[in-house]
């Protein structure tokens, strides 16, 4: 007796922005493929709630499967590439059975995002998609009512986590700045901003566009911990810093 065999292709992989937390603020496209992808991945950062998954809950479908993926948020990069390496197994096995899944990244996939390391693991093997989305710069400039740069001024985009000799160089560059990954390194940014004549022009942004959003002056932040989803972003308006 001949016997058949369905000949599948594999699945896709979409990695879908998902904006800064608003959830009105997915695109339609992120939208549909929510509505059409069974397999909905995220990442739970060290088994923690996912904020990915937080914005677009409203718009889950019942039927979808849901597949959290722990990273875990630490600077070792050998733990940290195992746990990309796990991840990718998981979805691959749904991949080679012509499964497609889809990753939620917060803001827009491939702008600091860590859904890239996943794109490079997984691309060579797999059809892969990247679905743009709103970034958190964008959502800053637009909470605090200010642009992030005009004309030809530079913007330089400088995480925190770097040192403080490397920000005051890439500060005194910048003809505006967008300060990302505050957090704990919040202190050490204030002090660089007060150092350099620039702390009336910054205005901090913790949370854009979620519930509990929250803007300061540089002087005005309350003391304790920063959250990590703040970014501090710098600019003089029409006149130049210096
Ligand atoms: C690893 S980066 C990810 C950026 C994200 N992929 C995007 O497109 O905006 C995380 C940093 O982005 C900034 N960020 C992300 N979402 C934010 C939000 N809703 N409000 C303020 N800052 C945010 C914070 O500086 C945070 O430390």
């Amino acid at each position: 007796m001949a016997r058949y065999q369905a000949v599948m292709g594999p699945g896709t992989l979409y990695g879908v922005g998902v904006g800064p937390g608003d959830t009105e603020l997915l695109t339609l496209k992120a939208a549909r493929l929510l509505s059409e992808v069974r397999i909905i991945a995220y990442p739970a950062p060290n088994g923690g709630e996912s904020l990915a998954r937080r914005i677009v809950a409203p718009v889950i479908p019942e039927t979808a499967r849901e597949l959290p993926i722990s990273i875990p948020m630490v600077q070792n990069r050998e733990a940290a590439r195992q746990a990309y390496d796990r991840a990718v197994e998981q979805m691959s096995s749904h991949l080679s059975l012509g499964e497609h899944v889809l990753f939620l990244c917060e803001g827009d996939p491939f702008f600091y995002g860590s859904f890239m390391f996943i794109h490079e693991r997984l691309s060579p093997r797999f059809p892969c998609v990247v679905v743009p989305g709103v970034t958190s710069l964008t959502a800053c400039a637009a909470a605090i009512g200010r642009p992030l740069a005009a004309r030809n001024d530079v913007l330089r985009i400088i995480p925190a986590t770097l040192p403080k000799e490397r920000i005051r160089a890439e500060l005194k560059q910048a003809d505006a700045a967008a300060i990302i990954k505050v957090g704990r390194h919040f202190d050490k940014v204030r002090a660089l901003l007060e150092e350099l004549g620039l702390a009336q022009s910054s205005a901090v942004v913790e949370h854009a566009t979620q519930g509990d959003q929250r803007i300061f002056g540089i002087d005005d932040v309350p003391d304790g911990e920063r959250p990590y989803f703040s970014t501090i972003l710098v600019y003089g308006g029409g006149e130049p810093w210096r």
